[in-house]
């Protein structure tokens, strides 16, 4: 087994597993020296790419991204989210999947669940290929957005989903927009970890879109923390680059290169 997954499999009832997200190097070398795991998410349709949802997000698009960042991981976890329309049946996804890891080097694969998938993972563990899951909200496969496991029979349906997958042979699960009650469930009866974003302290281990929580993609649901208003901070550095440029006071006489 893969030495960085068996670290965060170990971390199970001891200590939480931070994840975050990154499309691009830059962020990937600072997340990397101190979150477990880092998700090339699929949100980067919603984020880079201003789509209404995540549908339309390619291969080559989360391929080049994952390229960017795997050259800023030493440490961490690097998960792929695999893009809709990737893993509609086994051979399709064998493929694409095998094409996304020698591409990139990354490490697991991420797969969003519509209760028809679990035959899928099972059949790609079993040749060896990480995969983490993903249940709750959904976005490559439910619309309408909706907090899940508020009922007693929903959590049970989450909970058969949640062992479903664990049982195909998953190393984690995705637990998005939970109710605590659930999420709390669904952690304490499985043995692998549950990651939650929007699912409240009860699961092992959180995830963040790192453009949210560092207040740059102008979506912030209750459930995101804004850390820092990045967005501020970049426009008053431009404000200021605009202003020396137009004062003649950038570039200076510290800025010219020796010698030309
Ligand atoms: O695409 C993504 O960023 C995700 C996380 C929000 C879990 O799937």
């Amino acid at each position: 087994m893969n030495k960085k997954i068996k670290k965060i499999l170990l971390k199970k009832n001891k200590s939480k597993i931070v994840s975050l997200t990154a499309y691009s190097k830059s962020i990937a070398k600072i997340l990397d020296k101190y979150v477990d795991i880092v998700l090339v998410g699929d949100s980067m349709a919603n984020v880079l790419y201003a789509h209404k949802d995540t549908h339309k997000i390619t291969l080559e698009n989360i391929i080049q991204h994952t390229i960017s960042v795997k050259m800023g991981i030493k440490n961490s976890l690097l998960v792929v989210d695999m893009p809709k329309g990737t893993y509609n049946n086994f051979k399709s996804a064998e493929k694409n999947i095998k094409l996304v890891i020698k591409e990139t080097g990354c490490d697991a694969v991420k797969i969003e669940n519509n209760k028809k998938n679990y035959k899928i993972i099972e059949r790609l563990t079993k040749k060896k290929i990480p995969v983490m899951g993903h249940i709750g909200f959904t976005p490559q496969f439910k619309k309408k957005f909706k907090i899940e496991g508020q009922t007693k029979a929903e959590t049970i349906k989450l909970l058969k989903e949640a062992k479903l997958i664990q049982k195909a042979g998953a190393f984690s699960i995705v637990l998005e927009c939970l109710s605590p009650k659930s999420a709390k469930i669904i952690t304490n009866k499985l043995k692998i970890p549950t990651i939650g974003i929007g699912s409240s302290s009860n699961c092992d281990g959180q995830i963040l879109v790192t453009d949210d929580m560092l207040g740059l993609s102008g979506f912030y649901p209750k459930f995101v923390k804004k850390y820092l208003n990045l967005n501020r901070i970049i426009e008053n550095a431009v404000k200021q680059y605009t202003r020396d440029v137009k004062l003649k006071k950038f570039p200076s006489n510290k800025n010219f290169l020796n010698g030309s």
